[in-house]
Parts: structure tokens; sequence; C-alpha cells
């Protein structure tokens, strides 16, 4: 049996979500008998905790405010727009729930799967707004494995204009995690939690399988 551990300490630039809510959750998707409906409802909820860990350092600025009683200065967000990128299909698993919390945000799409055979990840759709250079991005999959899928998202966005940018993913193999922080050392990532490792087809152990089949229930 490999057991599921808690890391003390995160690599550089990666932040683990050890919030009991987000632990409690993820252990009950790993069940492989969760139904694709309970699958899918508690991505959506673990979706909305991610969100609030990963805004958690927004800038605000004080407002003019009128209470029913007076008139006070008040925090809001400033600064950059959001844009979620949900990376398909699994991604779109954690937007409902990101929009939530964050309903202004705007959203770009990226297809991409991955080759059985190679794990290369191939583009097959991109749609992002076009002041995506002025807006914070962040991009989110709920796996982060070979990290072939996040690399070539990122890269997609960059070279679309995307300058700050930011990385929410449910599990996270410690393979994934070196590769993308080496090729986007920029781009801070959080994570639930960092698995043991890799198997020979490219997924994660433990894990829970593959996310994409799980949450629609194809295959
Ligand atoms: C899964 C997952 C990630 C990717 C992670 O998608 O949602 O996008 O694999 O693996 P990687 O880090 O090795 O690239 P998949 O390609 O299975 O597509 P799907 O979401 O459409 O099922
Ligand atoms: N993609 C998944 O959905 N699951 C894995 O374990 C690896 C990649």
């Amino acid at each position: 049996m490999i057991e599921v551990a808690m890391l003390d300490a995160a690599p550089k630039g990666v932040t683990v979500v050890s919030h009991p809510l987000v632990q409690h959750k993820l252990t009950l998707m790993r069940d492989k008998k969760r139904s694709t409906k309970g699958f899918r409802q508690l991505l959506n909820e673990i979706g909305m905790l991610l969100a609030y860990e990963v805004t958690r350092d927004l800038p605000t600025e004080l407002v003019e405010t009128e209470t029913p009683i007076t008139t006070t200065m008040a925090p809001m967000i400033a600064g950059k727009k959001l844009v979620l990128a949900p990376i398909l299909r699994a991604g779109v698993g954690f937007l409902d729930g990101m929009l939530t919390l964050v309903p202004s945000a705007r959203v770009a799409h990226i297809g991409l799967y991955r080759d059985p055979e190679t794990l290369t990840a191939v583009e097959y759709y991109f749609k992002a707004p076009s002041d995506i250079a002025d807006r914070l991005v962040i991009v989110v999959d709920p796996m982060l494995a070979t990290a072939n899928s996040a690399v070539a998202a990122i890269d997609r966005l960059k070279e679309r204009g995307a300058k700050d940018l930011r990385f929410v993913c449910l599990l996270a193999a410690p393979e994934g995690i070196a590769r993308l922080t080496a090729a986007h050392p920029d781009v801070p990532v959080w994570t639930a939690a960092i698995d043991e490792k890799l198997n020979d087809h490219g997924y994660i152990v433990p894990g829970l399988g593959d996310a994409g089949d799980r949450m629609y229930g194809t295959r």
C-alpha cells in the first residue's frame, strides 16, 4: 500500500494547500468507487477552495463606501483583472467553482490531450481574451503528471502575450513539478498534494486515475 504523504516543505515556487477541507475532499476523489457525479461535485468544491488560496495575495485598495450609518474607506481588489485558463477537458472541472468566487474573470480555453504513446501534449483548440497581456492568468488543470500539458499551455499563453501567470492543480507528481518549475520558473504553482511518482504509463501514483474520464464518465 502506498501512503499519501503530507509534505512539510514544498519545492521552491510551489504551495501545497494543506487545508483539511481540501485534503478530505481530495481523499474522497481518490476512491475508485466515487461516482461520476460525486467526483465532479468534489472537483467543483475544491476548485472554489483553491481559487481562495491562489488569490490570497491579490492587492487591495481602499475605496470610499457609504454604509447606512456613515462613509468609510474599505478595501476592494485592485490592479489587474483575472483570466482563468482551464486545460481541456479536466481543467473545466475547476471552472464553475472558481468563477463562483471570481465571477468577473475572463476565460481562456486551451484544448490539449496527451498522446498515450509519447505522452506529449497535442493541441486541438485555443481561444484567449485579446487583452491577456494586461491580466493575471491562472492556468488550471487537476493533474500535473509529466507536465507536458502544463508547459505547452503556458508556452502558448506566453506566445499570446501573457506575462503574469500562476498554475493551479489538484495533484502533482514530483517529476511534473520539477519539469514545470524548470521550464517556467516565473510561474508559481499551487497544488493540493504532491504524490509519490509517475508509473510507466505516465499516471500519478497513488493518484486518482484519469481525471477527465472520471469527470465525464468516459472510457
Ligand atoms: C490529463 C490531465 C492533464 C494531463 C496531465 O489530460 O487533465 O491535462 O493529462 O498529464 P501531463 O502532465 O503528463 O501532460 P488528458 O490528456 O488525459 O486529457 P483529458 O483532460 O481530455 O482527459
Ligand atoms: N492525467 C490524468 O488524468 N491522470 C494522471 O494520473 C496523469 C495524467
